[in-house]
């Protein structure tokens, strides 16, 4: 079991998350986080953190939308530098713009992140 980051973080990019993992398993792309599903002890802590409610559990999942997110998380966390601290002057200016928008999915950057510095 683990939590997963899915499709409304994209482009918001709050980064709360980050800050209350308590393994410090989030790895950052240039318009999403991932969670590294092998390393996630599914403690939940993150979930609520989130503004923007983008943080599940896998159970709360099913079918391909559980097999999409599972693959991005688990590819992403392996290409993508870790991330711990959050940067507040880094989330996107137009987050709150992106809140909820449909088909953000095609908009998911594999580009890495800056990470922690
Ligand atoms: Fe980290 Fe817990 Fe969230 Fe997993 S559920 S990513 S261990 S804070
Ligand atoms: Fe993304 Fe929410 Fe974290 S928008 S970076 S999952 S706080």
């Amino acid at each position: 079991m683990t939590y997963l980051v899915t499709e409304n973080c994209i482009k918001c990019k709050h980064m709360d998350c980050v800050e209350v993992c308590p393994v410090d398993c989030f790895y950052e792309g240039e318009n999403f986080l991932a969670i590294n599903p092998d390393e996630c002890t599914d403690c939940g802590v993150c979930e609520p953190e989130c503004p923007v409610d983008a943080i599940v559990s896998d159970g709360a999942l099913e079918g391909t939308e559980l097999a999409y997110w599972m693959k991005v998380n688990t590819d992403m966390a392996e290409k993508w530098p870790n991330i711990t601290t959050a940067r507040p002057s880094d989330v996107p200016p137009d987050a709150a713009e992106w809140d909820g928008k449909p088909n953000k999915r095609e908009l998911l950057s594999e580009n890495p992140g800056k990470g922690d510095e």
